[in-house]
C-alpha cells in the first residue's frame, strides 16, 4: 500500500533530452518517505539529485514510472491540478532561493497565497506569523538584499 507515505517513487526513470544525447538521470528510483521523516540525498555532482526533488516536488513528471504525493499521482494531474498541488502541500527551497527581490520578506511569503486566492490581509497576516516562528519578524519589510547571506542558516534562505 502507498496511501501512508508522504512521498512515493516507484520506479521512475526521468531521461534528459532524446536520441544520442540523451541523458539517463534517473533509472528505476523507488523511494517511500514517511510523515516525519527527514531524508538527505547524497551523491555525487551529476548523479541525479536535482532530478529526484524536482519529481518529488511536482515541478516535473517522469519518463515513466509514477510519482505519488500525499497519495495523489502527480504524473495523472492536470497542469492547474499540480499548480495547486505545488502551492498548498509542497515546500521547496531552491538553491538560488528564488524569493523576488522587489517584494519583502513578508510580501515574499505572502505571494503565492495571494495567488492561491486568499485575500491580501489574511496572506499578510500569515506571513507575519510564519516569520513569528522563525524568529525573524523583525525582517518583515526587508527587500532580500538587506538581509543576510545565502549560507542554509542565513536569514534569506529561511525566508525562502
Ligand atoms: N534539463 C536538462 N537537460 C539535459 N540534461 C540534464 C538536464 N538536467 C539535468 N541533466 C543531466 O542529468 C544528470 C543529472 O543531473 P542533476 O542536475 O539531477 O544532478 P545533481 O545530482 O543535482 O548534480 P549537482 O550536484 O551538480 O547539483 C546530469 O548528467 C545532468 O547533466
Ligand atoms: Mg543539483
Amino acid at each position: 500500500m502507498t496511501t501512508d507515505a508522504v512521498l512515493v517513487l516507484e520506479d521512475v526513470t526521468r531521461t534528459h533530452g532524446s536520441g544520442e544525447t540523451a541523458v539517463h538521470a534517473l533509472a528505476g528510483v523507488s523511494l517511500r518517505v514517511w510523515s516525519g521523516e527527514l531524508v538527505a540525498v547524497m551523491g555525487p555532482s551529476g548523479s541525479g539529485k536535482s532530478t529526484l526533488l524536482n519529481l518529488a516536488g511536482a515541478l516535473d513528471r517522469p519518463t515513466s514510472g509514477r510519482v505519488l504525493v500525499e497519495g495523489e499521482d502527480v504524473t495523472a494531474l492536470a497542469p492547474d491540478a499540480l499548480a495547486a498541488l505545488r502551492r498548498r502541500r509542497v515546500g521547496f527551497v531552491f538553491q538560488d532561493l528564488n524569493l523576488i527581490p522587489s517584494l519583502t520578506a513578508a510580501e515574499n511569503i505572502a505571494l503565492p497565497l495571494e495567488l492561491d486566492g486568499l485575500p491580501a490581509r489574511k496572506a499578510r497576516s500569515f506571513a507575519l506569523d510564519a516569520l513569528d516562528g522563525l524568529g525573524l519578524r523583525a525582517l518583515a519589510d526587508r527587500f532580500p538584499d538587506a538581509m543576510s547571506g545565502d549560507s542554509s542558516s542565513g536569514s534569506r534562505s529561511r525566508v525562502a
